[in-house]
């Protein structure tokens, strides 16, 4: 089954058909909220607020353990996770989708792991590419499908939040190949590989991020807020043309 997690500005999917809520609980706590199933072109598909319904968790405080757990309980073995980002490289204007295909992780302090030797014994999983290659391509097939070209690849660097970023720290970021920036992605996909969830991102650029192009001398987030509502429309017309494609 396909899971949806909605990031900022993508708190529920309207076009959800029959939606039940189911609240969850997991051995790492609670979910950020409860699970909505529903039907989505007559299949079935999983939604998870990630920060909430309010939009009141902040990215640090997410227990993304439980949101994953939760989701993959529910049999979710599929996830798109969409997700706000700041565009690092030129190219990547305010309104631009992208589907990264490599994380740099900028995070700390977060429970990043099920298998810590504590909840789970000790284990290394593998992720040199941290996203699932199907899941990419359906998703790029489907923004293809919804007349939309989806930006194929790119570093998203996660960092910790809440606060943006400094000039600086954007301007290393580039250095080190970072093109996109956010905050949510680790430890996420990170959790999904090693729960056995495919897992891709779907990014929307709502900013310049701190120092680059118009945003040269600070970021608004009034503009944020604005090109994600705007932007979010479109995502949901992808989603629903990932799960027509989805096909089981
Ligand atoms: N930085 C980090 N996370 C973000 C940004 C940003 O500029 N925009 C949206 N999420």
């Amino acid at each position: 089954m396909l899971g949806i997690i909605g990031g900022s500005g993508l708190n529920r999917i309207a076009d959800l058909e029959a939606p039940r809520r189911v609240t969850m609980n997991t051995p790492y706590g609670e979910p950020s909220a409860a699970l909505t199933v529903g039907k989505l072109h007559g299949f079935e598909v999983v939604f998870l607020a990630r920060h909430g319904d309010g939009h009141t968790i902040a990215p640090h405080r997410i227990n993304y353990r439980a949101n994953i757990h939760a989701l993959h309980a529910q049999g979710v073995r599929d996830v798109i996770a969409v997700a706000t980002v700041g565009g690092i490289c030129d190219d990547l204007g305010p309104g631009t989708l992208v589907v990264p295909d490599q994380i740099i992780d900028y995070t700390h302090g977060r429970e990043a792991t099920f298998f810590d030797g504590v909840a789970q014994p000790l284990q290394h999983i593998d992720f040199t590419r941290p996203f699932h290659g199907a899941l990419r391509g359906r998703l790029l097939q489907a923004g293809a499908a919804s007349g939309e070209s989806l930006h194929d690849g790119g570093v998203y660097g996660a960092t910790q939040g809440p606060r943006l970023e400094t000039a600086a720290e954007i301007e290393r970021m580039a250095r080190d190949g970072a093109d996109v920036v956010g905050m949510t992605g680790m430890p996420e996909a990170a959790l999904a590989r090693e729960i056995g969830i495919d897992y891709a991102m779907l990014c929307v650029v709502v900013n310049a991020a701190a120092g680059r192009g118009s945003n040269a001398e600070g970021v608004a987030m009034a503009e944020i807020t604005a090109v994600a509502e705007a932007a979010m429309r479109r995502v949901a017309i992808i989603l629903a043309s990932v799960v027509q494609h989805h096909g089981h």
